[in-house]
């Protein structure tokens, strides 16, 4: 069995060793599905805090040098994010309950903040061990969550910065503003 520390430094190993993000999620996603085996195991209790007014975020681990976070997300059934961005790569895993995600396709092809012509894409229903990724450049724009009559879902998500901050879409103003997002410290 690994180690929490060992994974994450794992981790950061992979991801400084990369220059292109498309190259450094491929070489991370196998180590996420390996730790996701033990992960029940490793992480600890407060990694486990679901909030019942939005969905939790619980950090694991932020590098000093902000460019590489690790959170362990915890979603009460009805819990969504608002549709968003993160301006960096990631590495999600699934560790308890289905998540759902649903995908958007910027059509304007352009990167401002206005005047943003976003189609749905399509659903994605990610089981526990499953292992998702993406890259910035075009964005990755998504909303992720779990449906009032399914189970409690957590995930964990490795981002390549820390995740402090994203950009929420607004799909009747076709605009697109970066908001502080808040998590709980370990
Ligand atoms: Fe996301």
């Amino acid at each position: 069995m690994t180690s929490l520390p060992a994974f994450i430094a794992d981790c950061r190993s992979r991801a400084a060793q990369c220059e292109h993000a498309a190259i450094a999620v491929e070489a991370i996603a196998p180590i996420m599905h390996r730790f996701m085996r033990e992960a029940e195991q490793l992480l600890k209790p407060e990694h486990f805090r679901a909030d019942p007014d939005h969905y939790a975020r619980n950090a694991v681990y932020i590098a000093p040098e902000q460019d590489l976070s690790l959170f362990a997300l915890v979603w009460t059934p009805g819990q969504w994010t608002p549709i968003h961005d993160h301006g960096s790569w990631g590495v999600v895993g699934v560790l308890r309950g289905t998540l759902y995600e649903r995908s958007y396709v910027r059509m304007d092809r352009e990167t401002g903040d206005v005047g943003i012509d976003l189609k749905p894409g399509g659903v994605f229903l990610l089981d526990p061990g499953t292992i998702t990724s993406f890259v910035p450049n075009p964005d990755h724009i998504h909303r992720t969550g779990v449906p009032a009559d399914a189970q409690p879902v957590v995930s964990l998500h490795l981002y390549g910065r820390n995740m402090d901050s994203f950009h929420i879409y607004d799909l009747d103003s076709r605009s697109r503003r970066r908001v502080n997002v808040a998590h709980n410290e370990s």
